[in-house]
């Protein structure tokens, strides 16, 4: 792979709209991206780390009028806001962009004028629905219903103006031929057949500018000069806010050039923004003839209690209060090691407490703490073995901590952070095993003093190795574990005891307080819910249809992974859909749900299936099951295990 070829790293996050407040969304691409970063640093890369703003756009203007501000006044303080949370949390970025700084805007006006030149730009006249709230034109046919937005369910407003547009239609072909020829660009995997599929199914060109409002970039001034009506045109806020991974650099304006860090290694999207970037970025970037980012990793979404986070809901959750309550380092876990990287994830403190008090505080915390307490007791925190007879008497155990520690940097590559955990929490089960398997505290009474001495410093070494892979993700706490040691989480202490499987047969151990003391209690208070009413009736309920438990137990209902989900053409309602049930094929299931999800929302979803339901045929395609959903007056919800389960997972 490239990106381990190549000494530089160039690593993005998007470039956040100033209309909110950072909530765990936010902070959790942007972890995943410090994560990234800080791991490639300690692999010795010179890497630049990039995030920053979106400041553009009718919807911000909007929010500043709501607020009785000046749009510059308005993302100047929301602006500040996510920096100094980044900054709170020790997100380490190289550069924090604005769009409304000066040199992204002549960035910018730089790459339209190229574009133009090169004919991939013209002027025409765009109707469409438009969704102030996603920014995105639809064609009527993506519309939920008459008049509504895909992505959000709010209301889209028509739209017909004089408008320039790109010739992405062009780069239909080249874009396939991109995908085809770089199988690991889109991840996780399975989302690439969704973007494939859009492409497939066609590209329009896309309108790039706007003459309904005042806030965004100008056009260059050379077109204005050749025609004064553009004046009144600003550029579409996605083609402003994609640039920004280039004026960071120092394309086409006067900041430090650092214009070989391109291509990125990886852009880190949200899964609702996987089509912005993989499509119409790379077809921009096509246009400007530039090298292609390596890859583009989509994270799935995170929600609270099963609802979708939102201001006028009251359920955002945010992430400075979390962490304020529970440690950064305990938040960085819990989001990095949750959900399946893609995948979307539930937020609760009960969960959030689960993680630290089992695996941080019980597995890793534990073990540190049991050879801290043993160094000192039986050896006054000294200790030294044979080297060669510590590789004998455990080389078991060394290959089984080389094999993991070989495995990871693969996961990394693919943004699997959780696996990359739970690879390493294996070392942490192997040494806490081995200390119950050996007892120390027999065998000292037994004067088997060297033996206790040879465990221990192999206890030593595998913390050692594990808080130097950790300290991307718990960058305090590795730091802290290595300490003991009298380390520092370094690129030749990676190379060392990681790369080259360099083991220390001599230790001074120095302790330090506990690292991850249990939670007992939720530490935040949650939000009033309303009590459900509960009558106590000795009244008996009218049963509707009633069955007996053996009618039930012929039922099998199964959790199921979708895969790809795509639009039945000669269907209103139907969408066809591949889902995973742990079998040796999908199955393919029409589900009557395409008036309440967009294919490309349910790509990754787990769902409950009736799986054993006659095959049926419905409008000439085959359906091998049934999905489950429940309905009420505000629409249909498929239903969705809490947490994430294997597929193919019974319900009973
Ligand atoms: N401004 C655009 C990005 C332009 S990049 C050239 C944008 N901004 S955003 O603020 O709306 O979203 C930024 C990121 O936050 C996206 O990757 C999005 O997926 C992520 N999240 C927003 N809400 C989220 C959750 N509830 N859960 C996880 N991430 C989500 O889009």
């Amino acid at each position: 792979m490239e990106a381990v070829l190549s000494s530089k790293f160039y690593i993005t996050s998007p470039i956040y709209y100033v209309n909110d407040i950072p909530h765990i969304g936010h902070a959790y691409t942007t972890i995943i991206v410090d994560t990234l970063a800080r791991f490639a640093r300690l692999k010795g890369k010179e890497v630049y780390c990039l995030t920053g703003t979106d400041e553009h756009g009718q919807k911000i203007e909007q929010s500043a009028q709501k607020k009785g501000k000046s749009p510059k006044e308005y993302v100047d303080e929301i602006s500040r806001n996510f920096k100094n949370l980044w900054d709170e949390f020790g997100i380490s970025y190289d550069h924090f962009i604005r769009t409304t700084d000066d040199y992204h805007i002549k960035t910018a006006q730089m790459a339209f004028l190229k574009m133009f030149e090169k004919g991939d730009i013209y002027k025409g006249k765009y109707e469409g629905h438009y969704c102030i709230s996603c920014e995105s034109f639809f064609t009527k046919f993506q519309l939920i219903g008459e008049n509504y937005c895909p992505d959000c369910g709010k209301e889209t407003t028509l739209l017909q103006e004089e408008s320039y547009f790109f010739r992405l239609s062009a780069y239909q072909e080249r874009l396939l031929k991109f995908y085809e020829h770089n199988p690991n660009f889109i991840l996780p995997k399975f989302r690439r057949n969704e973007v494939i599929n859009f492409v497939k199914d066609g590209l329009e060109d896309l309108s790039i500018t706007r003459t309904t409002f005042d806030w965004g970039i100008k056009l260059p001034q050379n077109l204005i000069h050749q025609d004064h009506n553009n004046a009144k045109h600003v550029m579409y806020v996605w083609l402003d806010a994609l640039i920004n991974y280039l004026s960071a650099l120092g394309f086409y304006n006067d900041l430090e050039d650092r214009r070989d860090f391109w291509a990125a290694n990886y852009h880190i999207v949200g899964k609702d923004i996987l089509r912005f970037h993989a499509i119409y970025w790379i077809a921009f970037l096509m246009s400007l003839d530039l090298p292609l980012p390596h890859h583009i990793a989509a994270h799935g979404w995170w929600t609270k209690e099963g609802a979708k986070m939102s201001k006028s809901v009251g359920n955002v959750v945010n992430p400075k209060e979390v962490v304020e309550a529970y440690g950064l380092d305990c938040f960085r876990y819990f989001v990095l090691r949750e959900v399946p990287f893609g995948q979307d994830g539930d937020f609760s403190q009960k969960s959030l407490m689960e993680r630290i008090n089992s695996d941080l505080s019980n597995d890793l915390g534990n073990l540190l703490n049991r050879l801290l307490g043993m160094s000192a007791k039986y050896f006054n925190n000294a200790l030294q073995v044979d080297l060669e007879n510590l590789k004998k008497h455990y080389s078991t155990e060394f290959s089984q901590i080389n094999k993991v520690l070989k495995s990871l940097e693969t996961y990394m590559e693919e943004v699997q952070t959780n696996r990359y955990l739970e690879e390493i929490w294996t070392l942490f089960s192997l040494g806490n095993g081995i200390i119950a398997k050996k007892e120390p505290w027999n065998l000292i009474k037994e004067g088997k003093n060297e033996e206790v001495a040879e465990l221990l410093i192999f206890l030593a070494n595998l913390l050692i190795k594990s808080a130097l892979c950790l300290s991307p993700f718990i960058p305090k706490s590795a730091e802290s574990i290595l300490s003991v040691f009298g380390l520092k989480a370094e690129s030749r202490n990676y190379k060392k005891f990681v790369l080259e499987n360099g083991l220390l047969p001599q230790i001074q151990l120095c302790a330090i307080p506990a690292l991850f003391p249990k939670v007992e209690n939720i530490l935040l208070e949650e939000k009033e819910t309303k009590n459900s009413q509960n009558p106590t009736t000795n009244t008996p309920l009218e049963i509707t249809n009633p069955i007996l438990k053996e009618d039930f137990f012929k039922i099998e209902i199964k959790v199921g992974t979708i895969l790809s989900a795509e639009e039945l053409p000669k269907s209103e309602k139907l969408l066809k859909l591949q889902v995973d049930l742990g079998e040796a094929r999908a199955r393919q299931i029409l589900a009557g749900i395409k008036a309440h999800y967009t294919p490309q929302s349910l790509i990754g979803k787990q769902v409950c299936v009736l799986a054993n339901l006659k095959p049926a045929k419905l409008m000439g395609e085959l359906s091998e099951g049934m999905i489950l959903a429940a309905k009420d007056e505000k629409g249909l919800t498929l239903i969705t295990p809490q947490n994430l389960k294997k597929n193919g997972s019974s319900i009973s």
